[in-house]
């Protein structure tokens, strides 16, 4: 997984690349690199590290040009080194190539190019790909009038060869101000401009320039010129690509007076939650509506079974909502990790509804459990973030999150709009189904309207979890307790905490402490307990109850607790050493309100160690590899 970018046009280039660049860094920042053609000679710059070390090369070494590309990478081929770090070239140097994905029968085919003369300089299937399409190139056909089609037949006699999933860029100093761009895969978007094309791996990238773009689907090339863009499938057939217009501003993609972008998302969750209540219930506060949800209703009212299949944080929301989903609609829910789902041969049919929960909509993982899903005849509904991501053109029908772009690697702003879509699409079965009166679906809509007000109050504890950060920098490792609704939650501060700061943290079910774990406690591990209560809900009631009893387990063994715990609670308070108040909330709705501290807490903490908040060591935003 990684960030590819590209530029043909009259503008100053390099900084069009860089800052293409650094909006593209969530998706990998373990070394980055430029390729641009100069009066015929290409010219390439790349460093080891983040972002900033190029630039600082560049600052050294200046390059200018006319037409380009640029590569941050995630390594998974080599290590994150300058030698491994894109863009990778053929034998002659003039030939440039970036790549996001993987070739599967790269050893094969580099065998080959070794046997046919080809000198390697690193372990990377990138640099394949660029003598591949040296191999492939030859001389002109006397039908290959413009350049640019000798360099775009040899990249689909090179494409016809290779295996696996990709998106690639690729430039030729033989080539003059052309980039031919690929989609296998990963997703490639072409922005639009007068005179100027751009490539890239996200409208993220291209935001200041052009909102106009198209997306590539796979099996497609597009040829771009200052002239004009070809698009083509693989076997050389024209295309006519779907021009769309982004409507998102480019100050999404700006901090906007925060020191990360984590904080700025964590604030930004009222917003967030807003328009996706706006989005998806009608303006009467009656019912859930789904417009882009193409199943037939007497389809969906057909269902017998959920499974929601995602990964990392998208998981746990997908677990909260088997909760609420089988409370709801009572329909049995199982939510799956994508990344077993497929492996243990599941048992579907079309009576099985698979959603799948995806911020970015790119997770390899839960693209494969979704083509799983599809080949054995379920249907499949996406929860996701991005427009034109792979997942929302692979599912039936999508929910989106409207969460606005998530830069932060942590997911925040879509996580919990992801826990309010699932909230949402257990409202809308039951009605569907005939299992919610007008009046209860007017009572649970309202319930979720009073969710962003009640959440703002929550950020407005924020110095006070700074405090509580401070307390937990030195921790070595954390407890995360919670029952019913709340166990997601503790799965998720718990991830939180370890991707952030770096310190272990383990999410458990208050519940099943004695069966082992309590054997840990002792004064130096803290337990944050979420421990929240809805007067209206016995079930509440009663898993409060519940976990009080394993808080008093935790302290009659020495342990530190920090409760989460409702406004107005007395019993917590009078065990926990530290407690943080939330507004109370419906019980089905709580956990949107529980998490937030929780976040903050990591993001405190993170900050005290001097971690880096908005990308953490080893991980990426969005994980394009199995
Ligand atoms: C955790 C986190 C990751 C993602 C996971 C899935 O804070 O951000 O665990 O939740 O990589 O990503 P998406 O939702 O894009 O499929």
């Amino acid at each position: 997984m990684s960030g590819i970018i590209g530029y043909v046009g009259p503008r100053q280039i390099v900084p069009i690349l860089l800052n293409g660049l650094r909006r593209l860094e969530y998706r990998g920042y373990d070394s980055a690199g430029l390729a641009v053609v100069d009066e015929g000679r290409l010219e390439v710059r790349r460093a080891a590290g983040k972002l900033r070390h190029l630039e600082e090369l560049i600052r050294l070494h200046p390059l200018d040009g006319t037409y380009g590309i640029g590569h941050t990478r995630w390594a998974t081929h080599g290590r994150p080194t300058v030698e491994n770090a894109h863009p990778h070239c053929d034998c002659s140097g003039r030939l440039a190539v970036v790549h996001n994905g993987i070739v599967e029968n790269y050893l094969t085919l580099k065998g080959r190019l070794l046997a046919e003369g080809h000198a390697f300089r690193t372990e990377t299937d990138t640099e394949v790909i660029a003598h591949l399409i040296e191999a492939h190139l030859g001389q002109p056909l006397a039908s290959e009038v413009d350049p640019g089609s000798r360099l775009e037949r040899a990249v689909r006699a090179a494409l016809r060869e290779m295996t696996g999933v990709f998106a690639l860029a690729i430039i030729s100093a033989d080539v003059p101000e052309t980039i031919v761009a690929v989609r296998q895969g990963p997703p490639v978007v072409i922005g639009v401009g007068r005179d100027e094309y751009f490539v890239a791996s996200d409208v993220l990238a291209l935001l200041y320039y052009t909102r106009d773009v198209f997306f590539l689907e796979d099996g497609q090339i597009a040829t771009l010129t200052r002239q004009g863009v070809r698009v083509s499938d693989f076997e050389g057939n024209a295309v006519t690509p779907r021009l769309e217009r982004i409507e998102w501003e480019p100050i999404l993609v700006e901090k906007g007076g925060f020191p990360h972008f984590m904080l700025k998302e964590i604030y930004e969750q009222p917003r967030a939650l807003r328009d996706l209540l706006a989005a998806h219930t009608t303006s009467d506060g009656r019912r859930v509506r789904f417009e882009e949800i193409e199943m037939p209703e007497d389809h969906l009212r057909e269902v017998r079974h959920l499974r929601l299949v995602a990964c990392g944080g998208s998981w746990h929301a997908a677990l909260l909502g088997e909760f609420l989903i089988e409370h709801l609609a009572r329909l049995p829910t199982k939510a799956e990790y994508s990344s077993e789902f497929r492996y243990r041969d599941p048992i579907l049919d079309a009576g099985t509804l698979v959603v799948a929960l995806s911020q970015s909509g790119e997770t390899a993982d839960t693209l494969a459990a979704v083509r799983e899903a599809r080949r054995r005849g379920a249907p499949v509904l996406a929860i996701c973030n991005v427009r034109g991501a792979t997942l929302t053109r692979e599912a039936q029908g999508t929910i989106f999150l409207h969460a606005g772009p998530e830069i932060g690697v942590a997911s925040t702003k879509a996580f919990t709009a992801e826990v309010m879509a699932v909230y949402l699409l257990a409202l809308y079965l039951a009605q569907r189904r005939g299992r919610l009166d007008d009046a209860r679906a007017e009572q649970l809509i309202r319930e979720a309207w009073a969710i962003p007000e009640k959440l703002e109050r929550v950020l407005a504890t924020d110095d006070d979890l700074r405090a509580l950060a401070r307390e937990l920098v030195r921790a070595p490792a954390a407890f995360f307790l919670g029952r019913g609704v709340n166990y997601p939650m503790a799965l998720e501060g718990a991830l939180l905490l370890k991707e952030l700061a770096y310190v272990y943290a383990e999410g458990y079910p208050a519940g099943e402490m004695k069966h082992g774990p309590n054997a840990l406690i002792d004064e130096h591990l803290p337990v944050i307990a979420i421990n929240t209560r809805d007067p209206d809900s016995p079930l509440s009631h009663l898993l409060y109850e519940k976990t009080l009893a394993n808080i008093v387990e935790v302290k009659a063994r020495g342990g530190r607790v920090l409760g989460i715990v409702t406004e107005g609670d007395v019993e917590v308070r009078q065990v926990a050493d530290r407690i943080l108040e939330i507004p109370s909330a419906s019980y089905w709705l709580s956990p949107i309100l529980a998490i937030v501290p929780l976040q903050l807490l990591a993001y405190h903490v993170a900050v005290f160690k001097g971690c880096d908040v908005d990308q953490p060591r080893h991980l990426a935003k969005s994980v394009t590899v199995e």
